[in-house]
């Protein structure tokens, strides 16, 4: 089992696909172990995609992040870094395979719906970003017996 980060980004809020979103990863079976919606700080934007730090987009996505209330996740499943990316598609919508999530909902890079983590490394580290220890629910998902052998 693996958790990974999930951040349904401010275009999606406005846009009204919290719910679609969420949904693609329930009917999955991926058990939701921490979510909330936040207005993120710079701080904690910068901090969240210090990968990017240097990059000529890295100013207009921060204050892409920043423009609005997203929605973070801890999402937890078998291979849950590698699956959600392939449910999300890829970075450039127009590039996604058809039914990912940035393929159905997005048509540019810059407004792409959705982050995921990209490795266990960064999973660990986002979901320390976003959530303290007790934000996250170690709760029985009753249904993994119809889920995993
Ligand atoms: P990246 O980590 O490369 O993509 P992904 O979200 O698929 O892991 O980039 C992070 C975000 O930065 C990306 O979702 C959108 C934004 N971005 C741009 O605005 N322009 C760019 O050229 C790139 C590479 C990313
Ligand atoms: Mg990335």
């Amino acid at each position: 089992m693996e958790r990974t980060f999930v951040a349904i980004k401010p275009d999606a809020v406005q846009r009204g696909f919290i719910g679609q979103i969420i949904e693609r990863f329930e009917r999955k079976g991926f058990k939701i172990v921490g979510l909330k919606m936040l207005l993120p700080t710079r701080e904690l934007a910068e901090k969240h995609y210090e990968e990017h730090i240097g990059r000529e987009y890295f100013e207009r996505l921060v204050a892409f992040i920043i423009s609005g209330p997203l929605v973070a996740m801890v999402v937890e499943g078998n291979n849950a870094i590698s699956v959600v990316r392939r449910m999300m598609g890829s970075t450039k919508p127009q590039e996604a395979e058809v039914g990912t999530i940035r393929f159905d909902f997005a048509q540019v890079k810059e407004m792409n719906i959705i982050h995921g983590s990209d490795s266990v490394n960064n999973a660990k580290r986002e979901i320390d970003v976003f959530f303290k220890e007790d934000e996250l629910i170690d709760w029985h998902h009753d249904v993994e017996r119809w889920l995993y052998e």
